[in-house]
């Protein structure tokens, strides 16, 4: 296994543990200080990584490099906007719930893998 591969599957299994974190707290009815808390950890170290990932993905000449950047971008900007939605009301946890877990089937288990 490559150091980046091995990298990657490594910062992918903490991105699962932050968002198993996140279903807990919403599952046990934590307050949104906690769970803005998580989701902005969660934000940060998805930042890292996806920066990690494209500097990777670049100097192996991944074909679909801008493709994929751009689902990063995406998926920042749906994130950091699902935190202010929590913070003012207008996002349920439900519904980043569902962000995080469609972005999890989609980019980890799919896109990531090719
Ligand atoms: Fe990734
Ligand atoms: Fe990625």
């Amino acid at each position: 296994m490559t150091v980046a591969v091995a990298y990657c599957d490594d910062a992918h299994k903490q991105l699962i543990d932050l968002i198993g974190q996140l279903n807990d707290a919403m599952n046990n009815g934590r307050g949104e200080k906690v769970i803005v808390g998580i989701l902005t950890s969660l934000s940060t170290y998805c930042q890292e990584h996806f920066t990690k990932e494209e500097h990777i993905l670049e100097q192996q000449g991944y074909p679909q490099f801008k493709e994929h950047k751009q689902i990063h971008d995406t998926f920042m900007r749906k994130v950091t906007e699902s935190i202010e939605g929590l913070k003012n009301h207008t996002v349920s946890p439900a519904s980043i719930m569902n962000l995080l877990s469609d972005w999890l089937m989609l980019h980890i288990l799919k896109v990531d893998k090719r």
